[in-house]
């Protein structure tokens, strides 16, 4: 017998009685859902498992990011190891350990033979281990840090506007706040080779080098770009211009390569100092911290310090103009940089071109590099 329910101005949730949901639709979907024949395309169609995969995706995130902070793949350099060997060198508990290592293998970055040994996957293999040229662990380290509690600050900034980096909400100083802590810096500014590895590789090659005999990479960090387009065009001289306290971190990147008699350091700062001369300068991720007031003052002074037929280029994670899959990568760059400093944001690339024309560059042209970055350069008139 149903049961016989009396709530006043309450709906009765009783399928022999009423119900809120339509039960009959539910029915059929039900049954579609999982029927053998319209069933798989159905399940496909409307599976929840992407947007739990999303929302989750701080799991991944996480323990890869721990992995690279522990250095798991760095240790695995040497050769494989069994599970106790590598917990015992980390000092990790079995207990959470072991499924760690087995979900780092079951997401491609370590492999496990038939005698139950680790070693490191192709790819962790090349950009995992810290001491390979190729290692972008810098990035994951940098966010371990740093990135990911700032992250927790998103509805924060959606209320308000204002960074969660504790230093941007006093004086408007993030670097001399970062950078007053040596590993930090350290790990900043290794971060940053981690996120432009790949996009100078390319920019080395995407732009009319051959035009020009010397670069001044303003904001140069570690020397990513300067040691890429080095190694590339062994014609170019060039100049790493940053903050004096950069010094030697550049210094020792631009030697582990045996580039110091072509790369130099400059230190001084790009508002207040003069640029040291160069047929090209670059800005590479520096505009993304500036306002646009900022980013004006900047083009014009490179404009001045410029040669005639002299080339400007910016590189960024800047948003393409035709929605693309790129645009979410570069709109979450946004936020990023939105929650460390007070002025920033990432720009789209027809903004930039416009900004590199109204202060008199010509021949304007924006490419893609790699990922959500694209770089937009143009020549003094
Ligand atoms: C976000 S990092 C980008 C590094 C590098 N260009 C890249 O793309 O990997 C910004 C760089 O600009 C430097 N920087 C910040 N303010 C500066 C200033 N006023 N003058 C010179 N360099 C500055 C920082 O030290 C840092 O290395």
């Amino acid at each position: 017998m149903p049961a016989v329910v009396v709530v006043k101005n309450v709906q009765v949730i009783n399928e022999t009685t009423q119900s809120t949901v339509d039960v009959r639709r539910e029915r059929l979907m039900m049954r579609a859902f999982q029927s053998p024949l319209v069933g798989p395309l159905l399940r496909r169609l409307a599976n929840p498992q992407h947007i739990v995969e999303e929302g989750m995706a701080f799991w991944s995130s996480r323990l890869m990011l721990t992995a690279v902070e522990r250095g798991v793949f760095t240790l695995l350099a040497q050769g494989p190891l069994t599970a106790e060997e590598i917990l015992d060198e980390l000092g990790w508990h079995p207990r959470a350990g072991i499924t760690a290592l087995d979900a780092l293998a079951a997401a491609g970055l370590l492999r496990r033979d038939k005698s139950g040994r680790y070693s490191n996957s192709g790819r962790a293999s090349l950009f995992l281990c810290r001491d390979k040229p190729s290692y972008i662990g810098g990035l994951m380290e940098l966010s371990s840090t740093r990135l990911y509690d700032l992250w927790s600050g998103l509805d924060d900034l959606l209320r308000t506007g204002t960074p969660a980096a504790e230093e941007e909400q006093g004086e408007n100083e993030f670097f001399d706040a970062l950078y007053r802590d040596p590993a930090a810096l350290r790990t900043f500014l290794s971060g940053m080779t981690g996120i432009s590895t790949g996009e100078v590789t390319l920019l080395a090659a995407r732009f009319p080098w051959k035009r020009f005999g010397s670069f001044t990479d303003l904001g140069c960090a570690q020397g990513a770009l300067s040691v890429r387009v080095a190694l590339t065009h062994p014609h170019l001289h060039g100049t790493g211009f940053d903050l004096p306290v950069v010094e030697p971190i550049f210094t020792d990147y631009v030697k582990s390569f045996g580039l110091d008699d072509r790369l130099q350091f400059v230190g001084g700062s790009f508002f207040t100092d003069p640029l040291p001369s160069a047929e090209v300068f670059s800005f590479g991720h520096v505009f993304h911290g500036q306002s646009r007031e900022g980013r004006r003052e900047l083009i014009a002074k490179a404009r001045d310090a410029l040669p005639r037929g002299g080339a400007l280029i910016v590189y960024d994670a800047m948003t393409p103009p035709r929605k693309s899959g790129l645009q979410f990568q570069s709109l979450l760059s946004s936020l990023n940089i939105m929650l460390e400093t007070r002025d920033g944001y990432e720009t789209t690339t027809t903004d930039c071109a416009d900004m590199l024309r109204a202060s008199g560059f010509g021949s304007v042209k924006v490419r893609h590099l790699i990922g959500p970055t694209s770089m937009v350069y143009g020549f003094k008139a």
